[in-house]
């Protein structure tokens, strides 16, 4: 019989060690006792997942200061945290995993190795906050409460983006960026590498590209206007790009925590600073700067065989640095001014048989889908891909709403839903304003983004398996730095982590507060400037 003195014990511990884990675990049974992670822990594994054996012993090292063993197959006793391939769970999904917590061991099995790292990421949240230390930290007992855990996503593509091409963000702080995703089970990171206000990938066939196009004079300060006359420049140059070395660097640490790197290569808007760096690119032949304020600008790309060839010369260093299955070719807010004033454009839509010159992004975009399609690639472009007509092989990221990605899904396209109303992390988090950094508008506080559901109600049942996921954009025209951007997308991108993985069914918005709370502890101690809760 259990005395009173232990039931209250019991329930102390539960108290002392709340069970705050974002995204929400599908399944999550708390159990009787605690397990202790000791210097005598070891950490056991199959061979499949040797690697992230000693991945967990260098997360948990710093901050226990223990030199955790890794024990790679052989006989399991004593303390220990097992994490091993377990076929027979297939019902968990690519990515699922089952992790039991009892006074005498961690098991963390999974059908595939993105499920045990989820596993272990789960793990990390359900040690106390100290446990995200980079050195010893004496005084914690590092213990887990006893607990079985059966979790899978609800969504295969959750991602985040990132802006670098407004404001260049250094390599270590992406790799963090990247780290965060991660420790929330995102899997996706959409790097948005070229734009009219700067180029920043490098590629060697065309060495301009960064020479000259990774570099602006200047930025416009303040809010952006479309009034001329009133911009006021700061007279800095600003700029930098990440060398193909520091890509693949990238690449490689994304991939150790089961993210998939996404390469934005923008055409045929957005895509100034390259004809600033061979104004062959563009419709006037007239030389161009780097641009220096936010907007849109009217200058797009020729649509000639050349441009789609350098696009395609480009391409394929792209191709090389990253291996994922997506490569996003950008194709918003592609002003055709310059397409309708130029003979020579005109006689090009004429000799194609085009209608216009919506026909004719469709036809360019689709030069792109075919040439990756040939080399086992799939194109994914925003929503205005689907004017003039939608690529075969396209899938859709809609930006503007999310009336493009139902659209594409009716037409049997897979869709990412990136709906500015509720994912995107550069619009304002407060209606007071005046307390907040410039942003560039709109209004998503934490709640919002909470709230967003991927499958928008109207689209049909049998259309709804097209929906990948979502995901959250960060824009940097007002984000200066990886302080800023840790501001605005933290917290909301917790929230959309949970939106991403939990059943809709599970979600709770003040339970999800009341997780966050813990959680924010975590991330005040991995240094995340995140914005605090509040109106
Ligand atoms: C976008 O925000 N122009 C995709």
């Amino acid at each position: 019989m259990i005395t009173l003195p232990l039931l209250a014990s019991l329930v102390l511990v539960q108290d002392t060690v709340p069970l705050a884990v974002i995204p929400q675990p599908v399944n999550l049974t708390p159990g009787t006792g605690m397990f202790t992670l000791t210097a005598q822990t070891v950490i056991w594994t199959d061979r499949v997942s040797a690697r992230l054996g000693h991945q967990l012993a260098e997360l948990l090292e710093p901050a226990t200061g223990f030199p955790l063993d890794v024990q790679v197959g052989g006989t399991r006793t004593g303390s220990r945290i097992s994490l091993r391939r377990d076929t027979s769970l297939k019902r968990l999904g690519l990515e699922g995993y089952r992790l039991e917590v009892s006074p005498t061991r961690v098991l963390i099995r999974a059908p595939e190795l993105a499920g045990v790292f989820y596993g272990i990421q789960t793990l990390r949240q359900l040690l106390p906050p100290e446990i995200f230390r980079d050195a010893a930290f004496d005084g914690v007992r590092w213990t887990v409460p006893a607990v079985t855990v059966e979790d899978w996503p609800r969504f295969p593509w959750r991602g985040g983006h990132l802006d670098v091409c407004r404001h260049f963000m250094p390599k270590e702080f992406v790799k963090k960026y990247i780290d965060l995703l991660a420790l929330h089970k995102m899997n996706s990171f959409h790097w948005h590498l070229t734009e009219d206000q700067g180029w920043r990938i490098e590629i060697t066939k065309y060495p301009r590209l960064t020479d000259v196009g990774a570099w602006r004079a200047q930025t416009l300060v303040g809010p952006y206007t479309e009034d001329s006359t009133t911009w006021v420049f700061d007279g800095e140059r600003h700029g930098g790009y990440y060398t193909q070395d520091d890509i693949r660097e990238i690449v490689a640490y994304a991939k150790e925590r089961f993210v998939t790197v996404v390469p934005e290569i923008e055409m045929p808007g957005h895509s100034q600073a390259a004809i600033a760096a061979y104004p062959w690119l563009g419709n006037t032949g007239d030389s161009v700067p780097v641009l220096g304020r936010w907007g849109v600008s009217a200058n797009i790309l020729k649509p000639s065989d050349s441009t789609i060839a350098f696009y395609q010369d480009v391409l394929t260093e792209v191709l090389q640095l990253f291996p994922g299955p997506f490569i996003h070719v950008g194709g918003d807010e592609a002003l055709k001014d310059q397409w309708k004033a130029s003979p020579w454009v005109q006689a090009r839509i004429k000799e194609l048989g085009l209608a216009n010159e919506e026909e004719m992004q469709s036809w360019f975009i689709r030069q792109m889908d075919a040439w990756l399609a040939a080399r086992g690639r799939r194109l994914v472009g925003w929503d205005e891909i689907l004017e003039g007509g939608l690529a075969p092989g396209a899938t859709v990221m809609s930006w503007r709403g999310t009336e493009g990605g139902i659209a594409a899904a009716r037409a049997g396209h897979d869709v990412v839903m990136a709906p500015g109303s509720h994912t995107y992390f550069d619009h304002y988090q407060s209606q007071n304003r005046a307390a907040e950094p410039l942003a560039i508008g709109g209004f998503t506080p934490l709640e919002k983004a909470y709230a967003f559901d991927p499958v928008p109600a109207e689209l049909e049942p049998q259309y709804r398996r097209h929906i990948l996921g979502a995901q959250g954009q960060v824009w940097t025209e007002y984000i200066k730095g990886p302080k800023q951007v840790e501001y605005m997308a933290y917290p909301r991108m917790t929230a959309l982590a949970e939106v991403l993985w939990t059943p809709p069914a599970q979600k709770n918005y003040e339970d999800f507060v009341g997780r966050l709370r813990t959680h924010l502890r975590r991330l005040d101690i991995l240094d995340v400037n995140y914005r605090p809760l509040g109106p």
